[in-house]
């Protein structure tokens, strides 16, 4: 059997086209091997990369100059660069790194298959479509574990001034909903216990459609997650990524009334000031962000909301950024992703290089937002000492002579708790015993 090692960089969606990629492989007769020690460790390496930052972009590169090495003393080991910043770079890959063999955007991931098999004849290919090439019905490699992600939505069409996935990704699209049952139906088969419904903004989950007529107007996430809460089974649902101004009462609404679906929303903000939100094209100010999620606090008990940030965008001034710092204590966000900006090639504020902060500044920013980042956390984690709470439990490890299973609530909180006995895959109730920064302790009850 033929072996492949396969590398993903970035978010959700990437590692959801590695489980693609390793199910047309294992059809193709590939198995893959996890650790990758030395150039006969497997006969194809891929690189599925992420182009979100520069730093994202430079790793891709940086990772794969020691597979160029390799290659020079075994000419017949194949290198595959696909993911976000192929798509972005076609055939610049092929002057950084001579010796890929395929550069394969995003949206050629469906003739995958047919791809491998001419570069295994000696072709060098550059496969980096406009759009997308229809999707077929090969099974998943589902990673192992207790969670199956699922993609609703791919693409975004929402051209936030600093984001390059609208280019990488292209035009939002919807998968059909049989599809999207098909594999949800799957995953619990397989014995997942968790499904996450995945999508740049899954609200917009059929919205298209459904303006233009070509599908009923109740075909949306919440029928979703209606359809899955109604299948047998202990299992949970959750869903991600939401944007502010899409989520509906309906959405909310059908949170608190499924009882498999989380009390869980990721609902970036981006910034705290309603003019950057503006030269963001976010399509929300800081009002309407506070109130939805006063509207999902009040509704949604115990929920946790999440968010993500970015620090120094072009022209934010003092003041500005002053007010993301107040807009994460006011809304009592209980954890964030923070960046500093980050230009991006063809994205409208890279262009706006007068604007531009120094990296000093963008440091500081991001620095100050981690530490009231971190205060928020740790509020939010304390809230819930002396609680009896449900956790899914996803590992079982050793740490410092202990055995300790770590493992998450509904409301996605991380709690470890000691305990002999290897429970991944099962439900337990802990007591929270004490609250850390990133995670509680709990004692299994
Ligand atoms: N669709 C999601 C975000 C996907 S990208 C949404 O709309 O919220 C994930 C995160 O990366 C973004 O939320 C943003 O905070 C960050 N990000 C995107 N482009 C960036 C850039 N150019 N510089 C720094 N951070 C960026
Ligand atoms: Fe990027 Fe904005 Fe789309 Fe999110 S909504 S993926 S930040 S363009
Ligand atoms: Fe995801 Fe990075 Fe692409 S965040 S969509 S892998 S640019």
């Amino acid at each position: 059997m033929k072996k492949v090692y396969i590398e993903t960089l970035g978010c959700q969606m990437n590692k959801s086209d590695t489980e693609k990629i390793l199910g047309m492989l294992d059809y193709l007769g590939y198995e893959e091997v996890c650790e990758l020690k030395n150039k006969d460790s497997a006969d194809l390496l891929i690189i599925n990369t992420c182009s979100i930052r520069q730093l994202s972009e430079d790793k891709a590169y940086s990772r794969i100059g020691l597979w160029g090495k390799w290659k020079k003393d075994r000419p017949e080991l194949k290198i595959v660069f696909c993911g976000c910043v192929a798509q972005q770079d076609g055939k610049e890959v092929f002057k950084r790194a001579p010796y890929v063999d395929l550069v394969m955007g995003t949206h050629n991931i469906n003739e995958f298959p047919d791809l491998i098999k001419r570069i295994e004849n000696g072709e060098k290919i550059i496969a980096n479509d406009e759009t997308p090439i229809e999707e077929k019905d090969f099974p998943l490699k589902r990673t192992k574990g207790v969670n199956a992600w699922i993609t609703i939505t791919e693409g975004c069409d929402n051209f936030c001034t600093y984001c390059i996935v609208p280019y990488t990704r292209g035009r939002e699209r919807s998968r059909v909903p049989e599809i999207i049952i098909k594999e949800a139906k799957e995953a619990l088969e397989q014995g997942f216990k968790e499904i996450t419904l995945l999508g740049q903004n899954v609200d917009s989950y059929n919205k298209k459609e459904i303006s233009k007529g070509e599908i009923g107007k109740e075909i949306n996430l919440a029928y979703l997650l209606r359809k899955l809460n109604s299948f047998d089974g202990d299992f949970r649902i959750r869903f991600t990524t939401s944007y502010p101004a899409d989520i509906t009462d309906e959405l909310i609404d059908t949170v608190v009334n499924c009882e498999k679906v989380c009390e869980y929303f990721h609902i970036p903000m981006q910034s705290g000031s309603s003019e950057v939100l503006k030269k963001m094209n976010r399509r929300y100010d800081r009002e309407t962000y506070a109130k939805i999620v006063k509207k999902v606090r009040e509704k949604v008990k115990d929920v946790t909301i999440t968010s993500d940030f970015i620090a120094g965008f072009p022209g934010e001034t003092e003041e500005q950024f002053n007010e993301t710092l107040s807009a994460m204590r006011e809304f009592e966000l209980d954890y964030s992703n923070t960046a500093a900006y980050s230009p991006r090639r063809q994205t409208i504020a890279a262009k706006r290089e007068e604007f531009f902060l120094s990296e000093e500044v963008k440091k500081d920013r991001l620095e100050r937002l981690n530490e009231q980042n971190k205060q928020n956390c740790l509020a939010s984690n304390q809230k819930y000492i002396g609680r009896e709470m449900e956790v899914l439990v996803d590992i079982f490890l050793n740490h410092k002579g202990k055995n300790i299973l770590t493992g998450r609530t509904r409301n996605n909180k991380i709690v470890h708790t000691p305990y002999d006995k290897d429970l991944v895959g099962e439900f337990i109730t802990v007591k929270i015993t004490g609250a850390k920064t990133w995670y509680l302790k709990g004692e299994i009850i």
